[in-house]
């Protein structure tokens, strides 16, 4: 599919395992949902344009490169995108964030929003949705909405799992934003989760249910 990248990277797929697994406590699963984001943010993060700055060693003067442009925007869908967002935060502290909230009615599967806030110049910068599950697509496509309204221009979405369908219906509702992801999963079952998925994710981080 254009515009997918699967992180496929062992220790991605080694973490995402134990996340998996219906044993794994909330404490591990928070744990490690952490860990992989810094993997994940390594590879959606790749190919930031950098320039050259002089700076001092203690041996010399030399040219070196850093981020060029503004900061990043990280924007999470609540609550799961959160789980994402903490580690991508420790490995670009400086990066300003956004947070939206959405819940799926588990009815319709629509998303339905209860919080929205962003910097004020998110036209200026990349915007990285986060959320570790991309199932109907809905919520995904709602936040991206969402943030195009606000003036987000240059968009990317991280996600930990993706549902072939939501996938081509995120891919086709914005063709302009690439997604990364650790899986692409079989299906969706008949009531919008994930197989084999790892279940309700955010349950499954804070201990609700
Ligand atoms: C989960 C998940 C996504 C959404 C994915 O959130 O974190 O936001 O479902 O499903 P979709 O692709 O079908 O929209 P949920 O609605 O369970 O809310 P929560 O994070 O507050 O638990
Ligand atoms: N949301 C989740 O948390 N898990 C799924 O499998 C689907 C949507």
């Amino acid at each position: 599919m254009n515009n997918v990248t699967v992180v496929n990277h062992p220790l991605v797929q080694h973490k995402l395992t134990l996340m998996r697994n219906k044993d794994t406590s909330t404490a591990s699963f928070r744990r490690l949902l952490r860990e992989i984001s810094l993997l994940l943010c390594y590879e959606v993060t790749r190919d930031l344009e950098v320039e050259d700055v002089e700076i001092e060693t203690p041996i010399t003067e030399m040219q070196s490169p850093k981020l060029k442009g503004k900061k990043l925007v990280f924007a999470s869908i609540l609550r799961a995108g959160n789980g994402l967002l903490e580690g991508m935060l420790d490995l670009v502290p400086s990066a300003r964030v956004a947070h939206i909230g959405l819940y799926r009615d588990h009815e319709t599967l629509e998303a339905i929003e209860y919080y929205f806030k962003a910097p004020s110049d998110i036209a200026d910068r990349l915007v990285i949705v986060v959320d570790p599950m991309l199932a109907t697509a809905n919520s995904a496509i709602a936040a991206v909405d969402r943030f195009k309204r606000r003036g987000a221009n240059n968009l990317r979405f991280q996600c930990l799992l993706a549902a072939p369908e939501g996938l081509k219906r995120f891919t086709e509702a914005h063709p302009d934003v690439p997604v990364y992801t650790a899986s692409i999963d079989s299906h969706l079952n008949e009531h919008g989760y994930i197989v084999p998925g790892l279940g309700d994710a955010g349950d499954r981080m804070y201990g609700t249910r």
